[in-house]
């Protein structure tokens, strides 16, 4: 396929083209409060939020602009359609906890709902149905045994043959009642009415570690300064401080990519969809300031695990030109996000001895009622209320043990990332590294991660990344280092962009 052009351009979500309204300061002195909430994405403005709602004084910190990383860069289906989970569910936890899943994504859905209709939030909202689609006999295989999942959990659902927007395949699951915004007009919602209420909300302020003193914690920034608070959420995805709890031995980092069309014949813009199976397609449609957008998302992978991540783009638009009367696309972008061992969240206490640090993590792709729900579950446990939920979703419920395969599988392929990372040769050196082109290279003998910029100006840095050694992979998209064991990425200059890694890459000499 030729390159449209699209990939000469930097990544930009169709959501955060405009940015975020109204200007947010960087913490400059030591401060004190109830609660804080580290990372601004949908998880930690919407328990901020609630906190707020509760009465408690709550201050909360990122450590770029809120909402830049998977919130601002989600397709932002709202559902408690995840993939084939209820089956999943009760075959392995038992129809009670497949049913606390399901009541916990309407709680969150419902959640968010009442916020929109109470403030008259403008964000797009627009009522749909969700179909997961399959494509062979074998995924309706599956797709049925999911659907005798909701008839046992009583979700109202219908088997259709014909899969909207013309797709072609073996026939769909559809559930009616579902919805989807534009995550940064909603979230921007927030910030704006907590600044206005006196809430502190700081960006271009990292947490680094944490420290407990009796029963306190206290935070401390990258940027010297410290936040003494009662209790401490962790909102930042990947747990920025694990307190032993492990994580990156449950957590399995994946990205995935987004195309955006506008689009002017006719769509069945009353759906939004995904493929069933590993080769996913996601659809849905926007009317984002007058014009209306088709968005084709998917082709997931293993962070640091892909040949080629433009393929990833050109295969999402390939299909969007082989269904729909599209061109070229107006913006692309990809993200990425964590999957627990058995498929549900972690949330609630960060370990079972901390009793005042809490954290939420492992939505696989499904935030946006995961992480709305988890404001919800969060805000209750730091209340000190009971709540029928903690222990499906408690982070040290024991899932290794049952979970064991998974568990070796996941460990297994980071061993063998970080053997291959260290023996595999380099066949690119200086010279092939061209204007805004990246990789890894072979440089007085050593492995080197190289880009060139637009002007011809090199940036050499250490491959080696600073979370736990494995060797980085270069993401030709996105022009960034990728670190195939946790999902670590640096910026093309070595600079931290998310994951567990928390030091930037050293500059390599030459
Ligand atoms: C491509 C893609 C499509 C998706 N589509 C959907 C969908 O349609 N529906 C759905 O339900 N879910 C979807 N998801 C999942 C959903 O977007 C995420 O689960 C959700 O956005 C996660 O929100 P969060 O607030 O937990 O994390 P994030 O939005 O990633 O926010 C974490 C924040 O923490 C900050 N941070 C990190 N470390 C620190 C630190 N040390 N100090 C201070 N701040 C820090 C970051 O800067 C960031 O702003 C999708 C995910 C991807 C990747
Ligand atoms: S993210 Fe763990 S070694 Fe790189």
């Amino acid at each position: 396929m030729d390159d449209p052009g699209i990939f000469n351009q930097k990544s930009l979500s169709l959501w955060l083209k405009d940015g975020l309204s109204g200007s947010i300061p960087e913490l400059t002195q030591d401060i004190a409060c109830d609660v804080c909430i580290v990372g601004a994405g949908i998880t930690g403005i919407t328990t901020a939020y609630r906190l707020h709602e509760a009465g408690l004084k709550a201050v909360l910190i990122d450590k770029q602009e809120p909402v830049h990383l998977a919130s601002g860069n989600t397709t932002a289906k709202f559902t408690f359609q995840h993939d084939l989970i209820y089956s999943r569910i009760i075959k392995n936890d038992g129809l009670d906890k497949a049913k606390l899943y399901y009541q916990a994504q309407m709680d969150g859905l419902n959640y968010v709902r009442s916020l929109i209709e109470r403030h008259g939030i403008p964000c797009d909202f627009k009522e749909t149905s969700s179909v997961i689609y399959a494509k062979t006999q074998k995924q309706l295989d599956d797709l049925l045994v999911e659907k005798s999942a909701y008839e046992q959990l009583n979700i109202p659902h219908e088997i259709i043959g014909d899969i909207p927007m013309g797709i072609v395949g073996t026939g769909g699951l559809k559930v009616p009642g579902q919805f989807e915004l534009n995550p940064v007009k909603y979230l921007n919602f927030f910030i704006s009415i907590l600044q206005k209420d006196g809430m502190p909300i700081f960006q271009n302020t990292a947490a680094k570690t944490v420290e407990e003193e009796g029963d306190l914690v206290k935070v401390l920034t990258q940027n010297g300064h410290t936040i003494t608070c009662n209790h401490l959420v962790i909102a930042t995805a990947y747990p920025f401080f694990e307190g032993g709890g492990m994580y990156f031995t449950r957590l399995e980092a994946s990205r995935s990519y987004l195309t955006t069309f506008p689009i002017t014949q006719a769509a069945d813009d009353e759906y939004m969809m995904i493929s069933s199976g590993e080769d996913t397609y996601s659809l849905r449609f926007s009317d984002t300031d007058g014009v209306k957008y088709l968005l084709v998302g998917g082709q997931g992978h293993k962070v640091g695990q892909a040949d080629s991540e433009i393929d990833s783009y050109n295969r999402l638009i390939l299909f969007a030109r082989s269904h729909f009367e599209v061109d070229e696309p107006a913006f692309r972008w990809s993200a990425q996000d964590y999957k627990s061992l058995d498929s549900i969240p972690y949330i609630g206490r960060l370990t079972a001895k901390h009793h005042h640090i809490f954290t939420a993590t492992g939505f696989n792709k499904w935030g946006m009622s995961n992480g709305s729900f988890a404001a919800l579950l969060m805000t209750d446990l730091i209340r000190g209320k009971e709540s029928k939920y903690e222990e499906l979703f408690s982070p040290s419920r024991g899932e290794v043990k049952e979970n064991i395969g998974s568990f070796l599988k996941a460990n297994l392929d980071v061993a063998k990332e970080f053997i291959k990372g260290k023996t595999a040769p380099e066949e690119m050196t200086l010279e092939d590294i061209k204007n805004d082109e990246g990789g890894i290279i072979k440089l007085d003998g050593k492995r080197v991660a190289a880009y060139r910029d637009k002007s011809g100006e090199l940036f050499l840095s250490d491959s080696t990344c600073t979370h736990l050694g494995c060797e980085l992979e270069y993401n030709n998209a996105e022009r960034s280092f990728d670190c195939p064991c946790h999902g670590s990425r640096f910026n093309y200059d070595g600079k931290v962009i998310e994951g567990p890694a928390m030091v930037d890459l050293k500059r390599a000499e030459r």
